[in-house]
């Protein structure tokens, strides 16, 4: 298993993982399209996992701002993330996800949120974020699956507000 940058040449490869990872639905595949083509598109958190040169999972992170008043934080958000449904339950989310995080504290991303199952995110280090003073209105969620991932001590006491997921999010 390789866990690597995804590529332009992966690009077809990675529409399908999303397509089949979500049910056969096109709406995570072009979420990611249009992520790629927006200036919050990181290509160094765009990862993919290959296995005998298919492409088998697919994880995006990519920036997007919590706003309190005038103040801004540059934040990442984690999605989707998608692993082809016979591949799944080995492990590939997890090697994603972990790589992921970790290229966030290489590039000194030190908050990631997500909206995802309350299950699966916090053996990563997520936790609810509403608790730390962060909300999402756009996006009417229970506050167990809107989670924050601190990855430096103490970076979320100066950071609070409304995380405003970007355009790209609501074509
Ligand atoms: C969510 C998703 C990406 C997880 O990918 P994955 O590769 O199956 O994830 P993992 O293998 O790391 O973990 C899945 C579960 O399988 C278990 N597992 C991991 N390796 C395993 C193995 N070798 N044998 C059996 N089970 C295993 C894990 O323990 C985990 O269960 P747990 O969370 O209860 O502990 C994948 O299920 C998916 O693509 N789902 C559809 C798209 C989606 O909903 N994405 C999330 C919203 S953006």
């Amino acid at each position: 298993m390789i866990i690597r940058t995804e590529t332009p040449n992966d690009y077809v490869q990675v529409h399908n993982v999303n397509y089949v990872a979500f049910g056969n639905r096109e709406d995570e595949a072009r979420l990611v399209e249009r992520i790629r083509e927006s200036r919050y598109f990181v290509p160094q958190l765009s990862i993919v996992a290959e296995k005998s040169e298919e492409i088998v999972g697919h994880l995006l992170m990519s920036k997007a701002v919590i706003v309190e008043g005038n103040n801004q934080h540059e934040v990442i958000v984690l999605a989707p993330i998608a692993v082809k449904p016979d591949h799944q339950k080995q492990g590939i989310g997890k090697q994603l996800i972990f790589e992921g995080l970790k290229r966030c504290k290489e590039y000194k991303y030190y908050v990631v949120l997500l909206i995802g199952h309350p299950s699966y995110y916090p053996k990563f280090g997520f936790k609810p974020a509403r608790q730390y003073g962060l909300d999402l209105k756009k996006f009417q969620v229970p506050d167990e699956v809107f989670m924050v991932c601190e990855l430096k001590e103490d970076e979320l006491s100066n950071i609070k507000g409304e995380l405003k997921y970007p355009e790209a999010f609501f074509a």
